[in-house]
């Protein structure tokens, strides 16, 4: 469905955003904006800001931003129509409704008509394992140890041992033999004609993210095969976009999930406090699942068994998931089998210390980064500590940098001194108009390419926000078109568009970007403050040549796209070579 800007509009400012984030975070106003813990990061004194001029959030502690419609995209995991829904109906505002073909008006009915069927099958299990019948499949769960809380939390239930139990009381409910096939709880054949595709089974529903049942696994009470048999796919059930437990891991507020083999590993992490276990079910981890992580978070610990299956499981797992942009982390259970066997055996801490061992985003940051560099050249190794370095600098605590200057450079063989005068070296020469934040280590996720051509159209718009009195000399020399990098060109369009106008609305901007990650590098534009540190004569120095960087990479980036039998395009850059020669002798004043 696509919503028109003027109708997004419309419900973002109808939505205060101090209303709004006041519903789940304490505010209380500090000079013209308001502040209160974040509700995204654990923190101990206020650093999340909210601004009623701005109608943007943004935290200093961890880099969360963006407008009301972030807000809620983030804090309800919701997509952005989600929160689009959501915040009309607070506000009263009546989105259009979606038209249907007869076809898909069809299909829609016949997707909830598979959904209330599992779901009464669902119910129907969870009946059984409380009856004498139910008797043996208690006993199983008890054995497994698994409290009452999690076989409710869980919905397990039990699948009784007549073979047409179930299919006769969803036809006693009303629904066809067709519409019961497609559900895929029978299963038939020419012999026995319809029957019950579960009996004497242990039963998991399968939830989808909204506690929707799509599906099921049984398991046999004893060693006979298979020993899990699953529902198959149907309209409502695809097994490569789900996975077990995301509907309870979403809501965990964690910033990775752990993401393991089988049903039972994930219900006992889950009663073990570990609430962000999720499995894909029974099949290899695809990019559909990768995706669908990665609405929710960036980094991901996988623990899968510890037989050569699932090792290869997990070699085959991690690219698939660095391709979607979430990072990955490999816990191993040994001597255990899998993480159910491992938390009975060894307990909740012992898993959480193999989970703070193997979780040091920093340096696996760092590896993963190494694969960009050839280290056996001295160049290539050179790039690689002059990237490492700028990460280094992010640090804002001395100590937690010193410690990890020390890390980086044990583990690659530098000296301490050396690169820690590299660090200070970079810091100087990018600290122009440093972060306002220290960035969020596990989210952020650069390539090495975010070289100072695309950090100076950064901190060229950023000049831009922060001193619109700078628009006009700015603007006569950079148009929109010279920033390469697609999200400030657009960010830079708006912008353009919006003083013109003569107002700028940096909320407005940010109903552009569908995506949290993009809402997060907008917020980061129109909240990173300028330093204040240096005198007028070096900003405007620093402004001029920021404006000639971005200028010449333009020119540059258009001369290398140019088609060489585009003789007017040619013209057009040797006049803009010819400006920016002249710019060089450009005087920008502040005040
Ligand atoms: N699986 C399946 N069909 C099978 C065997 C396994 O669909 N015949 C899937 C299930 O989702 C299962 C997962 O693969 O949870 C992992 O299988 P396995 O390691 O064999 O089982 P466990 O999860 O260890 O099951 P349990 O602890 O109940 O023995
Ligand atoms: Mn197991």
């Amino acid at each position: 469905m696509y919503y028109s800007d003027e109708i997004i509009e419309e419900v973002r400012s109808k939505n205060d955003i101090v209303d709004v984030i006041s519903g789940y975070v304490k505010l209380k106003k500090q000079g013209s904006s308001y502040f209160g813990l974040c509700p995204f990061h654990s923190e101990k004194s206020p650093s999340f800001s909210v601004s009623r001029d701005k109608q943007m959030y943004y935290c200093f502690g961890c880099g969360a931003g963006g407008n009301v419609f972030t807000f809620i995209m983030e804090y309800e995991n919701y997509s952005f129509v989600e929160a689009l829904k959501f915040l009309a109906q607070r506000a009263g505002v009546e989105l259009p409704q979606e038209e249907y073909s007869k076809e898909a008006k069809e299909r829609a009915d016949t997707r909830s008509a598979l959904l209330e069927m599992n779901k009464l099958a669902a119910k129907y299990y969870y009946a059984q394992l409380k009856t004498e019948g139910g008797r043996q499949a208690r006993e199983y769960l008890q054995n497994r140890q698994l409290s009452q809380e999690t076989i409710t939390a869980f919905g397990l239930g039990y699948s009784s041992k007549y073979s047409d139990d179930l299919f006769r009381y969803l036809k006693m409910k009303g629904y066809s033999e067709e519409m019961i096939i497609k559900a895929g709880l029978v299963n038939v054949d020419e012999k026995h004609g319809v029957y019950d595709k579960f009996w004497n089974r242990v039963m998991f529903p399968i939830m989808d993210v909204n506690n929707r049942v799509i599906g099921f696994g049984g398991r046999v009470m004893g060693d006979g095969k298979p020993k899990y048999l699953n529902s198959p796919e149907t309209l409502i059930f695809d097994k490569s976009r789900n996975l077990y437990g995301l509907h309870r891991a979403r809501t965990s507020r964690k910033p990775y999930f752990i993401v393991c083999e089988g049903y039972m590993d994930v219900i006992s992490l889950h009663q073990a406090g570990f609430t962000n276990a999720v499995a894909s079910l029974g099949t290899a981890l695809t990019a559909g699942h990768a995706a669908l992580i990665k609405r929710y978070v960036n980094e991901v610990y996988l623990t899968y068994d510890s037989d050569e299956a699932g090792t290869k499981a997990a070699l085959r797992a991690a690219p698939i998931l660095r391709e979607a942009g979430v990072t990955t982390r490999v816990i191993r259970m040994e001597p255990y089998k899998d993480p159910d066997e491992f938390i009975k055996n060894l307990g909740a801490e012992a898993f959480e210390e193999r989970i703070r061992k193997a979780r040091n985003s920093f340096m696996f940051g760092l590896e993963m980064l190494e694969k960009g560099y050839d280290l056996n050249a001295p160049e290539g190794k050179t790039e690689f500590l002059r990237e490492a370095a700028r990460r280094l600098a992010r640090f804002e605590e001395e100590i937690e940098r010193d410690n990890y200057i020390e890390a980086v450079a044990k583990t690659y063989h530098v000296g301490y001194e050396e690169l820690k005068k590299l660090v200070v070296k970079v810091a100087v020469q990018s600290g122009m108009a440093a972060p306002a934040t220290k960035p969020r280590q596990t989210i952020r996720q650069e390539t090495p390419k975010e070289d100072g051509h695309i950090r100076s159209q950064k901190i060229l718009l950023t000049w831009l926000i922060d001193r619109e009195e700078l628009f006009d000399q700015v603007s006569r020399y950079v148009a929109p078109e010279d920033f390469t990098v697609e999200l400030y060109r657009k960010v830079a369009e708006l912008l353009y568009e919006q003083h013109a106008k003569g107002e700028l609305n940096p909320a407005q901007i940010m109903n552009y970007f569908t995506e949290e990650e993009e809402h997060r590098a907008v917020a980061a534009l129109f909240n990173t403050r300028i330093k204040e540190l240096t005198t007028a004569g070096e900003q405007e120095k620093a402004i001029k040549e920021t404006i000639l960087r971005v200028k010449e990479y333009s020119i540059e980036t258009a001369t290398r796209n140019l088609d060489p039998t585009d003789i007017q395009g040619l013209q057009r850059l040797m006049n803009a070579k010819k400006a920016v020669q002249d710019l060089h002798k450009l005087h920008i004043s502040i005040n």
